[in-house]
């Protein structure tokens, strides 16, 4: 089988990443976190972890129930750099849902055609009807970050952009959508390792594209357009939570729970869903980089 992304990656690693960057992998044991900064230094172990998804689940299947019911819209966003967990996460939010209401919205680079219209355009197709929950996986922030970084549109095309996302999001609230807005932060040297695993993975190669292997080289324009981002889309309606996701397990447990404290749906368990944790959960301020 012809492997597309066949040694981008490794010999990106072997021979171009940073030192420490390279260190911190060769020296990680499986459970070790590889960012320094990160708050815990071990990942959740899987025991504690199963136990609370599948109270959190539990949850979630009340929660899509009360939409249902109430016809209540529900919209998640889901940003952050390659492999920092946005699919994943995703996937544990719908697993134990039905999957008619609880939809995924994964748009390609947008076609000739796509590329005239408003630029909102083509995410308002996807917005959510009553009862359901649709999960965006990447949204009209790419033009805040990955256009700016490969430079698929021109600046005043993301000052307007800037412009224009607070009254658009506005907008979605004021209609009485529930809207969330997740930015996945993950470090540098657990984001190789993701690329590595990946490049080696016959089943998790579809995952990287070429973007992924130039975006590795591409680091510091990430980080500047994505404080940027964060900085001029921080509104009192839309607000982002930032969650630190180099342990995968506490991030999707802090997204779920994020999305059901915030709800008032029937028979909620406040108990069941757990306490968000601080260190790993919050606003722009936590995310460095
Ligand atoms: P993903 O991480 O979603 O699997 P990529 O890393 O390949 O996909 O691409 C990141 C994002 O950049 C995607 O949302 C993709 O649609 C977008 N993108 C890729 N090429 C272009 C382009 N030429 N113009 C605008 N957006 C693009
Ligand atoms: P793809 O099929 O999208 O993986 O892209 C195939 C080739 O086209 C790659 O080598 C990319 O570098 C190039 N390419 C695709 N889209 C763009 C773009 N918007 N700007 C520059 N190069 C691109
Ligand atoms: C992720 O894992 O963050 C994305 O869903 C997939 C990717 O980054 O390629």
């Amino acid at each position: 089988m012809e492997l597309p992304f066949d040694g981008a990656i490794s010999d990106y690693y072997e021979n171009h990443a940073p030192q420490p960057i390279r260190d911190a992998i060769r020296r990680a044991d499986k459970d070790d976190i590889l960012n320094p900064a990160y708050p815990h230094s071990e990942r959740m172990k899987k025991k504690s972890y199963e136990r609370d998804m599948e109270r959190v689940q539990v949850e979630l299947v009340k929660l899509q129930h009360w939409a249902k019911a109430a016809g209540a819209r529900i919209a998640c966003v889901f940003e952050g750099r390659d492999a920092a967990g946005k699919g994943g996460t995703i996937k544990r939010f719908r697993e134990n849902l039905n999957p008619r209401g609880a939809r995924v919205v994964a748009l390609s680079k947008p076609t000739e055609t796509e590329a005239t219209q408003w630029y909102f355009q083509r995410y308002v197709d996807h917005l959510p009807a009553g009862g359901e929950i649709v999960f965006y996986d990447r949204s009209w922030y790419n033009r805040g970050v990955v256009e700016k970084v490969f430079g698929f549109c021109t600046d005043e095309q993301r000052e307007h952009f800037f412009r224009q996302v607070p009254e658009f999001e506005k907008m979605l609230v004021d209609e009485g959508i529930h809207v969330f807005k997740f930015w996945l932060n993950v470090g540098r040297a657990e984001q190789l390792q993701r690329f590595i695993k990946r490049e080696r993975d016959p089943l998790k190669q579809w995952k990287l594209s070429w973007i992924d292997v130039e975006g590795l080289k591409k680091w510091d324009a990430y980080s500047q357009a994505i404080r940027e981002t964060l900085d001029r889309s921080h509104t009192g309606h839309a607000p982002w939570t930032v969650i630190r996701s180099d342990d995968k397990k506490r991030a999707r447990l802090a997204a779920i729970r994020t999305v059901l404290h915030a709800l008032d749906y029937d028979r909620k368990d406040t108990g069941a869903i757990g306490a968000i944790d601080p260190a790993v959960c919050g606003g722009p301020d936590i995310w460095d980089g």
